[in-house]
């Protein structure tokens, strides 16, 4: 299989060590081992009486069932753990998809919902969020993209990056679209806890059996460097994953399992520390961005801790970005990571101050190439000194 370099991950590389600050990542901050057996009470002990056995292929029954408690139906049959929910984005496309398969995915998306079917052979068929529509997704437009050839939708709400996400009745059509075809519909709910204006929204694979939905700790509980991930699906489903799974990790570490499922347990006490500082932050962000209204153009995300907004008077994005990075100590994400080359992705789900620190030199590197650009402008407008 040949697959393209995921953008994203080589920018991260580059530059998530090399910075100071980042106000670039798609995740809240992330807590200490220290600091999160406080806050959910796992003792020494419990992680001094871990044997280091294998684990079950689908996860430890104690996690399996705290997941489907938290965000099922209760049922842990219909559980699987992966390491974060990129393996399980991973299991799923190999195992479901084949060479000239349709595949609907939203566009810009996170590089692997895109480009493994795409390495795969499938023939991708693009749902368009516009910055034009201020990134509203419009169903009739995917309901128009679901052919009978279709054979799996895949989305991504709350989105990565744009904040955008659908209501429940837009998220009923959109199942029925998907399931009057019978094609697969893959849930990605990673940021499905951090909304703003609305509550949740429900999962879909609870309603249609061929649905797989996503979760992970990495984003709304600070829990990026534990690697949990996890799907729902139907059993018969899963089992075509372990199948796969037996030639990659097999399973998870039982100390992650341990940990993780003390975390799912008290997941609220994480989520409401970090949920509650994103919304500080947007407010922050906001004003910001107002003072900054000639230099960027933004919409207001409605989920998740990133915006997309477009830098009106930059040239070349990408080459602001390394500078931001390399000059100013900061990084955010080029829009070019998700083939939108005139934005950035900005997060906002870290520590206040760090995103304060960030605006400031973001805004310190705009008006260095405003005022780069007018005298550029001042020299190409006058005619050249000649010579004699
Ligand atoms: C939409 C989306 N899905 C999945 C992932 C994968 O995250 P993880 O493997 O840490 O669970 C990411 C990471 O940024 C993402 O943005």
């Amino acid at each position: 299989m040949e697959i393209v370099t995921a953008h994203l991950e080589q920018w991260m590389r580059d530059y998530y060590f090399s910075t100071d600050i980042d106000i670039g990542s798609s995740g809240v901050e992330n807590f200490s081992m220290a600091e999160l057996r406080s806050l959910v009470d796992l003792e020494a002990d419990a992680i001094d009486k871990v044997v280091f056995n294998d684990s079950p292929s689908c996860g430890a029954d104690g996690l399996r069932r705290a997941i489907a408690e938290r965000w099922g139906n209760g049922d842990p049959e219909r559980v699987m753990t992966t390491h974060g929910s990129s393996e399980i984005i991973f299991l799923v496309m190999q195992a479901l998809l084949r060479r000239g398969d349709e595949v609907v995915v939203l566009d810009p998306c996170y590089h692997a919902l895109r480009n493994i079917a795409a390495a795969i052979g499938c023939e991708l068929k693009h749902w368009k969020l516009r910055f034009e529509d201020n990134f509203v997704p419009d169903i009739a437009a995917i309901k128009k993209l679901i052919t009978p050839r279709t054979r799996m939708v895949v989305v991504n709400f709350p989105h990565n990056p744009t904040g955008a996400t659908i209501t429940r009745e837009q998220l009923e059509e959109l199942v029925d679209a998907v399931s009057a075809v019978q094609a697969y519909l893959v849930w990605d709910s990673a940021f499905a806890e951090l909304t703003y204006d609305s509550e949740p929204l429900p999962d879909p694979s609870l309603v249609y059996n061929r649905c797989i939905t996503l979760g992970t700790l990495s984003k709304g509980y600070g829990l990026a460097g534990l690697r949990v991930g996890w799907c729902f699906a139907e059993p018969e489903l899963l089992n075509q994953f372990v199948h796969l799974r037996d030639y990659t990790t097999l399973y998870l570490s039982p100390l992650l399992e341990v940990v993780a499922q003390r975390a799912i347990e008290k997941a609220d006490v994480l989520l409401r520390m970090r949920l509650e500082r994103a919304r500080l932050n947007l407010d922050i962000l906001n004003k910001w961005l107002a003072d900054h209204q000639d230099d960027v153009r933004w919409v207001r995300p409605r989920g998740g801790v990133t915006i997309f907004p477009e830098l009106r008077r930059v040239d070349d994005v990408d080459q602001f970005c390394h500078r931001l990075a390399r000059e100013y100590g900061a990084m955010v994400v080029p829009g070019s990571c998700f083939k939108q080359p005139s934005h950035i992705r900005l997060g906002f789900g870290g520590p206040t101050l760090e995103l304060q620190d960030g605006l400031l030199r973001l805004a310190a590197l705009l008006r260095v190439c405003a005022g780069e650009k007018i005298a550029t402008s001042n020299y190409d407008s006058h005619p050249p000194i000649p010579v004699h």
